[in-house]
């Protein structure tokens, strides 16, 4: 086996960087080798995603290409795993005949079993038993880590695949997650992002002891050496008081909220099955800001769901104006296979209207972020390096507690936590100087 060369591709969430670094794992103890071009592979994957009809475009692209390279190199396998590939189930192969095994997220370790048979036909996996998380890992140690907590989601929202492409929900037990957390420090890792699909609902399937996600943030808060603790996302539905309060009492545990709104519109949100309402979500945010008065606030929109009047996005707007987020990733709502809201077929919202909007709105969200960032002009705050910035070489990039990206002039390594003195802010981005201190505080 050994000497064989694969080309992994990865579209979506942090979940498939997650997973892929499980595949990555995975084909190293089988021998194979990483190249860095596809057309030099003998086994070609691509780790998809389905959220949105842009992310099935992007990957349509990437198939034509290795159809191409096999035509070529007739040997050549070629994989497709994650929330596409589980979307169509069996159909991809019908579809793309040149495709030799097709696996969901549940699945990856059947890969394995797939590589190591002498099957010739095309085989495709799909259950839902399979837990990523428990296979080998091989991931690029950096001071900023991921650890997925739970996999699946057991909310209903009308636009969305990930229930069907993940199954229900299914947390990992709390020790083997303390235990990751400690192997991660102890390699360099400095900054911990908890991530699930709805976070808060962590624990309550795990038995003989149900565990809250309140007791998870308190466990890896706990862990020697963590500076930094985030998590991603919280349900607006379930996001309680305790974990609020740990914002407030636990010391690694950031100053930024990512909460995913959708729609300002209470009868949208409905449609969508977010199980909140307007009132409700803002709600949250007073208890939030309550306890932790300067902390960022970010979140997702969705705009030109079915139904969704000139009226209902006016009320997007103007929940937007009223929070003044942080920053908003905005997107146009795109139908996806198999889900309530795909059936929708009155009152559809025109992709030009649909672009129209997410223009105004963009607009609103630019201007409380620009806003917003101006409240560390003149400040010190603390900033994990990632390296150098992106657009000047002789600047160096981090990030702050509130998640702010920040770029600044200085001498340090990645991984190190400076402190930087705030001379500019601009929606995306803050400006400065490292100061002489040697190490932050905050
Ligand atoms: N579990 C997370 C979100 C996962 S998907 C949560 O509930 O917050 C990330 C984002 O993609 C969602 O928050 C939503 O804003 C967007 N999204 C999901 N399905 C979509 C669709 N069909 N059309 C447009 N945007 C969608
Ligand atoms: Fe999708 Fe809703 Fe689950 Fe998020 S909470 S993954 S939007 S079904
Ligand atoms: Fe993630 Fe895309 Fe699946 S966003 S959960 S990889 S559909």
């Amino acid at each position: 086996m050994a000497g064989l060369a694969y080309h992994l591709t990865t579209f979506g969430c942090q979940m498939n960087v997650h997973d892929s670094q499980r595949i990555e794992g995975l084909l190293e103890s089988l021998g194979y080798e990483e190249v860095a071009e596809a057309s030099l592979a003998d086994l070609i994957l691509l780790n998809t995603c389905s959220i949105r009809e842009s992310a099935d475009r992007r990957l349509a692209t990437q198939l034509g290409n290795a159809k191409r390279f096999k035509a070529a190199r007739p040997g050549v396998v070629i994989g497709v795993g994650g929330c596409w590939a589980q979307s169509l189930k069996d159909e991809v192969f019908a579809r793309y005949p040149f495709v030799d095994v097709a696996f969901g997220p549940g699945q990856v370790d059947q890969l394995g079993a797939f590589l190591l048979s002498d099957s010739l036909t095309a085989q495709g996996y799909f259950e839902f038993e399979g837990f990523t998380a428990d296979l080998p890992m091989r991931a690029k140690q950096t001071a900023a880590a991921w650890m997925q907590i739970s996999v699946g989601c057991n909310q209903r929202c009308s636009y969305c695949i990930v229930p069907s492409t993940r199954g229900l929900e299914r947390s990992r037990p709390l020790e083997d997650l303390v235990a990751e957390a400690e192997r991660l420090v102890s390699r360099g890792a400095r900054e911990i992002t908890l991530l699930g699909q709805n976070v808060n609902s962590y624990g309550r399937d795990l038995r003989p002891q149900r565990r809250s996600f309140a007791e998870l943030l308190v466990a890896v808060d706990a862990v020697d050496g963590i500076d930094r603790l985030r998590y991603m996302s919280p349900h607006p539905q379930d996001i309680g008081a305790e974990v609020i309060a740990a914002h407030v009492e636990l010391e690694s545990l950031c100053e930024h909220i990512h909460l995913p709104l959708q729609s300002g519109s209470s009868k949208i949100l409905k449609a969508m099955r977010r199980t909140y309402n307007r009132e409700r979500y803002l709600e949250r945010v007073a208890m939030i800001r309550e306890a932790v008065p300067e902390i960022s606030l970010t979140t997702d929109i969705i705009v030109g769901f079915p139904g969704e009047s000139e009226e209902d996005f006016q009320q997007t707007l103007s929940l937007a104006e009223q929070v003044k987020f942080d920053a908003a990733y905005t997107f146009c709502y795109s139908p996806r296979r198999g889900t309530e809201a795909a059936g929708i077929a009155e009152r559809v919202v025109s992709p030009e209207l649909a672009s129209e909007r997410i223009g105004r709105l963009i607009e609103v969200v630019q201007r409380s972020a620009h806003q917003r960032a101006q409240r560390f002009v003149g400040h010190r705050v603390e900033v994990l390096v990632e390296g150098h910035s992106r657009t000047n070489l002789e600047r160096l990039r981090g990030r702050t507690r509130h998640n702010k990206a920040v770029n600044f002039d200085g001498i340090a390594e990645p991984g190190e936590l400076i402190e930087v003195e705030i001379d500019r802010a601009s929606s995306a981005s803050l400006g400065g100087r490292a100061t002489l201190v040697a190490s932050a505080t905050r």
